[in-house]
């Protein structure tokens, strides 16, 4: 008789998370103001897969990332909101994605960031974003981790490089723009050997 073979529920990691200046903790309903301020801002979804969010479309940002807290399967995802002094900075997400087969838990991960623009350029994205590729790769059981986006967006690459990632490509005009245009992708990734050498 065939057995079904189903993935391991992986466990929710443990939170909150605190680094030097920061606590990084899931993502609650109470979010939804600091979050639906600075992703209003059409200079911060510039690069982003959504625009600026009315408040429906906050609404759907706001269920997925409060529902974000012990993914397991390829597409769920992991979301952080990123406190600094008690107020709200930024959010960071970890999406699952492939795995070799149906009874295997994933293997690669993509990261996400998005932080308000009164808290740029103090290096938080790079603290909070360090905390998670180091919970990614100790919590998960991925060997790969990567980050896509515009490569028009320098404040994004250079924060993949501050992480470590390497770019390792730069594919041409394959993500439909929201505009009705083509642009282009840059890869950038991190293996769980460089993420060990590293540490
Ligand atoms: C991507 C994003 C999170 C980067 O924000 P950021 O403020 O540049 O990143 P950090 O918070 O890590 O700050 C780093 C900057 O602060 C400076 N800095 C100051 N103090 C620092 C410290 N203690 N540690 C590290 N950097 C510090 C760095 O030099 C760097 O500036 P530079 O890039 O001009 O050299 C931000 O631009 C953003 O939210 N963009 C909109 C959303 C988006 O596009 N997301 C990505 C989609 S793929």
């Amino acid at each position: 008789m065939a057995t079904e073979l189903t993935p391991p529920v992986l466990p929710a990691p443990s939170l909150p998370i605190r680094t030097d200046r920061l606590v990084l903790r899931t993502v609650v309903a109470g979010d939804g103001a600091a979050i639906g301020a600075y992703c209003a801002d059409p200079e911060v979804t510039r690069y982003l897969p959504f625009g600026p969010l009315d408040a429906e479309g906050l609404a759907g940002r706001m269920e997925r990332l409060t529902a974000g807290t012990a993914p397991s399967l390829p597409g769920e995802i992991l979301a952080l909101a990123v406190e600094h002094d008690g107020v709200l900075a930024g959010d960071l997400m970890l999406r699952l994605a492939e795995r070799h087969g149906p009874a295997d838990p994933p293997s690669i991960a993509e990261l996400g960031w998005v932080f308000a623009p009164e808290h740029a350029g103090r290096g938080f994205a790079t603290e909070a974003a360090r905390a998670l590729v180091d919970l990614a790769f100790a919590h998960y059981p991925l060997h790969r981790l990567m980050a896509r986006l515009d490569p028009r967006n320098l404040a994004s690459a250079r924060l993949c490089e501050r992480l470590g990632m390497r770019l390792e490509a730069h594919t041409r005009e394959d993500y439909p723009d929201r505009d009705g245009s083509w642009s282009d992708t840059a890869v950038y990734g991190l293996l769980r050997r460089e993420w060990a050498a590293a540490s």
